[in-house]
């Protein structure tokens, strides 16, 4: 079933690249005592999401913030490396955190598996943005298809 609103993050290990190599973070490091935004992408480097839905993100890093969201975050079903490496390609700083979620323990518990075996690509999550209070769903989009509801735009006129 597909997490909503009201739902607990489930607790699942999630992993970052640092200047050390790979490393985990748990959801519980990641969103206790914060609220976050967080988006999901079929996948790095892929046309949609690197020319639309991570920059607007970059781009509206600061105006989220100044609406109270303390972590933004962008996770997608790549490894630690490909996840650092679309960062560093997208100059995303120190405003989003590129969330790998390489065996996708956190796309399946969450219920947002995107099945796009038929393209070469495997299991992926589904295109979401969610804002996350303390651990807790408080709002979430998924778009299907079109780039329409997930945008960093739609959040913020949300907040
Ligand atoms: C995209 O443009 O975001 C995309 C393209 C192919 C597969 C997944 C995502």
């Amino acid at each position: 079933m597909t997490i909503k609103a009201g739902d607990k993050i489930p607790s699942v290990d999630l992993a970052i690249m640092t200047d050390d190599g790979p490393d985990t973070i748990s959801t519980d490091d990641l969103f206790s005592g914060k609220k976050v935004a967080i988006f999901g992408v079929p996948g790095a480097f892929t046309p949609t999401c690197s020319a639309k839905h991570l920059p607007g993100f970059v781009n509206n890093a600061d105006a989220l913030k100044a609406k109270g969201v303390d972590t933004i975050a962008c996770l997608s079903v790549n490894d630690a490396f490909v996840m650092g490496a679309w960062g560093k390609d997208q100059n995303v700083g120190d405003k989003v955190m590129m969330i790998a979620d390489g065996s996708a323990d956190f796309t399946k518990a969450a219920g947002l598996e995107l099945d796009l075996m038929a393209r070469g690509l495997g299991l992926r999550c589904q295109r979401f943005a969610m804002v996350v209070d303390n651990g807790v769903v408080s709002s979430i989009h998924i778009d299907e298809g079109t780039f329409e509801k997930t945008s960093a735009e739609t959040m913020l006129g949300e907040l």
